[in-house]
């Protein structure tokens, strides 16, 4: 019996390694599995190893198990990983104008980005992050971003002012918060739970499907639907990566890429109504934290001073750039 057991296990070894992959391509990304973008880059794995015959795996690191923010840039240059999926603020010291997406109150809905994202616009930026030496792949979505404190709800511009909220690396969202008397500080992801709960900082601002998946609803008593801005993503390859890459299975890997593109888009957006169902809910039953819906007034009053910050972004972002985003239909 123990013989036998002995040689299936020696099966199993050898079959499996004659299915073992004949490349690995190592993906990294800083939220939550659960998020849109885990399941996209979960999905992306799927397909890649579908269509190579399962020549070709994609390892997906979710969590900043690998590299935390601005440090995967650093590893995709020098190849030690092959994909990131960094939002637009963490392109801020490599290629200063994807500060356009931070610009508050610039997109009028989710169509509106699309459009521009799939615009000229969109193209220019790909190609300044192209010139730095990555593969600029395809734009994903996280969603519209929303205030949330411990300290006070974040309702009219003048709330923000003696709060301090965390912020990704970027000038121009350092500016949005400024131009509301609120103080920043800058965080890797990975640590706001912990800033939120040490009161490092009071409050921030993510969409839903980071709200969400990381439980910052534990750890802030109040959050705003104000929707002030956008929160996405550049899916990016390791240029020095990439130009090893066998000729065969590039077709296949940019293919199953476009399919998680669409299948990314789309749970996002779905996600995002379901997740402020299960926040209204878990507001609801437990009482911790409450929920906001700005007056149509009150979302003015915010426009009307975030905008104010568009001529300080001329020079970096480019005003011609702001102007064809806003131009978009
Ligand atoms: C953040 O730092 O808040 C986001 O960029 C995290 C992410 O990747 O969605």
């Amino acid at each position: 019996m123990k013989k036998i057991l002995r040689v299936l296990a020696a099966t199993a070894v050898l079959a499996s390694a004659s299915f073992a992959a004949d490349y690995t391509i190592k993906m990294s990304h800083v939220v939550s599995a659960a998020t849109p973008k885990g399941q996209a880059a979960d999905f992306f794995a799927k397909r890649v190893g579908e269509l190579t015959g399962g020549k070709v795996e994609v390892a997906v690191f979710p969590n900043a198990q690998l590299y935390n923010d601005n440090a995967v840039m650093k590893a995709l240059k020098i190849g030690n990983v092959h994909i990131a999926v960094p939002s637009f603020s963490k392109f801020t010291s490599l290629v200063p104008a994807m500060q356009l997406f931070d610009l508050p109150f610039l997109f009028r809905d989710r169509a509106h980005l699309h459009a521009v994202l799939d615009s000229e616009v969109g193209q220019i930026l790909k190609d300044q992050v192209t010139a730095k030496g990555f593969v600029a792949l395809d734009y994903w979505d996280a969603g519209f971003k929303h205030f949330s404190s411990s300290k006070k709800p974040v309702i009219n511009p003048e709330d923000a002012a003696g709060q301090k909220f965390r912020i990704m690396s970027s000038k121009v969202l350092e500016a949005q918060m400024k131009a509301v008397n609120g103080s920043v500080q800058v965080l890797p992801f990975s640590e706001v739970y912990s800033a939120l709960q040490q009161g490092v900082v009071d409050g921030a601002e993510n969409p839903l499907s980071n709200f969400a998946t990381k439980k910052f609803n534990e750890v802030q008593s109040s959050l705003t639907l104000s929707e002030h801005g956008y929160l996405g993503y550049l899916v990016i390859m390791s240029e020095k990566f990439w130009s090893k890459f066998p000729d065969e299975y590039k077709g296949k890997v940019l293919q199953a890429m476009k399919e998680a593109t669409a299948f990314e888009r789309n749970l996002a957006a779905e996600e995002d109504a379901k997740l402020l169902a299960q926040m209204q809910e878990y507001a609801k039953s437990t009482g911790k934290m409450k929920i906001y819906t700005l007056t149509p007034e009150q979302k003015a009053a915010w426009a009307k001073i975030m905008e104010g910050i568009y001529p300080q972004f001329y020079e970096t972002i480019g005003e011609d750039l702001i102007k064809k985003a806003q131009a978009v239909k």
